[in-house]
C-alpha cells in the first residue's frame, strides 16, 4: 500500500496525562472561556458530528493512501493556474505537491553550494538535534535565497497564497519571505522529535481570543461549516502569544519545502495527513471531552465520551507545536491515516495548510542524503509585515532572524560564500520587506 507506515514510530503519546504536562493557569482559563463563550451543547454538537465525519475522511484516506495528495506541474499550473478540480481537492486535503519549480540540475547544483557553504563555515553552522544534527540554523545563505528568491517560485508563492480569500481589504496574497532553515540529513540517522503535530501554535488556538474567533464555526455546533482559508480572521490570530521555539510569529497560509535532493518514503522525507477540516475541528474539540473509564465501552463511538472541564488539553505544551497521538487522538486512526509523500525529486515542492498535521519522516533508509529547503507562503497582512521588516533589520545588522535568535548565533554575513541580497531582482527585494 502506497505511503504505509508499516511499524508504528516510538513518537510520544498523549492519553493520559504526562507528568511534563503541566497546567496552569492559562489551561484552565483557556477552557473555561470557550465553554463560557459557547456552551456544553454546542460542542458536543460539533463533537458528534466531527467525529461522525472522520468515520468517511478516514475510511478515504486509508483506502488512497498518499494518492490522495495531489500532484500539480509547475509549468501547467504557472501558466494556466489552479484547475477547479484541484483546489476542491486542495481544500479537502490541505496539501499538494508541485513538481518541477526549480530546474532539477539547478536544484542539484544549489545544493552542492549549500553543501560546500556548510563545509567552509563549519565551525559556526549549527544543527539540531544535538545527537544528529540535520535540521540546519542556516537563514540566509545563497542556496536558501536563490530558492526563495526564483522568479517561478515567488509566482508559486503568491498563487499558494491565493487559496485564501479575505474581505476586510487588509492583507494581500503578494508574498514576504520568512527566513527559516534547512535540512540535510544523511541516511541512517534516525530523528523521532517531530511526530504528528500541527504548527502556528498550540494552546493560543483556543486562549487568544481573536485565534478562538478563526474556529467559531467548530466551537458553535456548526464544525463542518468551518471556513479553513479566511485570511481576514486568521491575520489578527496571535499564534506566538505563549513563546517557545516552535512558534513563528508570522502566518504561513501554507508551510512548505522544496527538495534538493530526491526524497522517498522512509528515507527521510515527509508524512502528512492529507485532511484538513475534520481534523483541526476535531483536534480544537479534543480536549472537551474524555474517554469512557469502562472497559466494555467502545472508544471509537463519540457517544461514549464525557464533558471534560478539567484543564488538560492533550498533547498541548505551550512553547511547543500542538502535537497529536494514537491513543489521545483515536478517531484520527493516526496508523491508516499519516502518510509519506510520494517520491520528491530536486527541485519539487510540497505544500501544506498551517492546520494540517505532519510529522518529520523517523527513519532515513537511503543510501543518499535528503536535503530541503524550508520555503512556505506567507502572505502580506499587518502582523506579517511588521515581522518581515523586524527580520530584515536583523539581517542587515548581522543578526539571525529574530523567531530564530537564542542569542548565541553567530552572524551568518561573516561566513565564507556569504552573498546577502545581492542580485535579488525588485519583487524579491519587495518580498524580503525593502520596501517596508
Ligand atoms: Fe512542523
Amino acid at each position: 500500500m502506497p505511503g504505509k507506515l508499516h511499524d508504528w514510530p516510538a513518537w510520544r503519546e498523549f492519553g493520559s496525562k504526562l507528568a511534563s504536562e503541566a497546567i496552569d493557569d492559562d489551561f484552565v482559563k483557556a477552557k473555561q472561556d470557550v465553554i463560557r463563550e459557547y456552551g456544553e451543547d454546542k460542542l458536543r454538537s460539533s463533537w458528534l458530528a466531527v467525529c461522525k465525519e472522520l468515520q468517511k475522511v478516514t475510511e478515504d484516506i486509508a483506502s488512497k493512501r498518499n494518492d490522495i495528495v495531489p500532484i500539480l506541474d509547475a509549468d501547467e499550473l504557472l501558466s494556466k493556474g489552479f484547475r477547479e478540480s484541484d483546489v476542491a481537492t486542495i481544500r479537502q486535503t490541505g496539501c499538494f505537491i508541485v513538481r518541477g519549480v526549480i530546474p532539477e540540475d539547478d536544484a542539484r547544483r544549489l545544493y552542492q553550494d549549500l553543501q560546500d557553504y556548510v563545509r567552509d563555515n563549519k565551525a559556526h553552522v549549527r544543527g539540531w538535534p544535538a545527537e544528529s544534527p540535520s535540521m540546519l540554523m542556516l537563514y540566509d545563505s545563497p542556496t536558501q535565497n536563490a530558492i526563495r528568491s526564483h522568479p517561478k517560485h515567488m509566482e508559486l508563492q503568491q498563487m499558494v497564497n491565493s487559496l485564501w480569500h479575505d474581505e476586510t481589504g487588509q492583507t494581500s496574497s503578494q508574498p514576504l519571505i520568512y527566513l527559516d532553515g534547512a535540512r540535510d540529513r544523511e541516511p541512517g540517522q534516525p530523528f523521532l522529535g517531530l511526530g504528528p503535530h500541527i504548527d502556528a501554535g498550540s494552546l493560543c488556538r483556543w486562549a487568544d481570543p481573536k485565534y478562538r474567533r478563526v474556529y467559531d464555526a467548530v466551537f458553535s455546533g456548526r464544525a463542518l461549516e468551518h471556513d479553513a482559508w479566511d485570511l481576514g480572521v486568521r491575520k489578527d490570530a496571535d499564534q506566538d502569544l505563549f513563546k517557545g521555539p516552535a512558534h513563528s510569529t508570522v502566518l504561513r497560509s501554507f508551510q512548505g519545502w522544496t527538495a534538493l535532493t530526491r526524497a522517498a518514503p522512509k528515507e527521510g522525507t515527509l508524512l502528512l495527513y492529507p485532511n484538513l477540516l475534520t481534523t483541526i475541528a476535531y483536534v480544537l474539540l479534543r480536549p472537551f471531552f474524555r474517554p469512557p473509564t469502562d472497559p466494555d465501552s467502545d472508544v471509537m463511538d463519540p457517544e461514549t465520551w464525557m464533558f471534560d472541564e478539567s484543564g488538560w488539553f492533550p498533547g498541548t505544551f505551550k512553547p511547543e507545536s500542538q502535537y497529536m497521538s494514537r491513543t489521545s487522538h483515536p478517531h484520527l486512526r493516526l496508523e491508516d491515516c499519516l502518510v509519506h509523500i510520494p517520491v520528491m525529486e530536486p527541485g519539487d515542492t510540497v505544500w501544506w495548510h498551517c492546520d494540517v498535521c505532519h510529522a518529520v519522516d523517523p527513519v532515513h533508509e537511503g543510501k543518499e542524503n535528503a536535503a530541503v529547503v524550508y520555503v512556505g507562503a506567507c502572505p502580506s497582512t499587518p502582523i506579517n509585515h511588521k515581522y518581515i521588516k523586524s527580520q530584515l533589520e536583523a539581517t542587515l545588522a548581522g543578526r539571525p532572524p529574530p523567531d530564530q535568535d537564542d542569542g548565541t548565533g553567530v552572524s551568518e554575513a561573516t561566513f565564507k560564500g556569504y552573498r546577502g541580497h545581492e542580485g535579488l531582482n525588485e519583487l524579491a527585494r519587495r518580498a524580503f520587506g525593502y520596501n517596508l
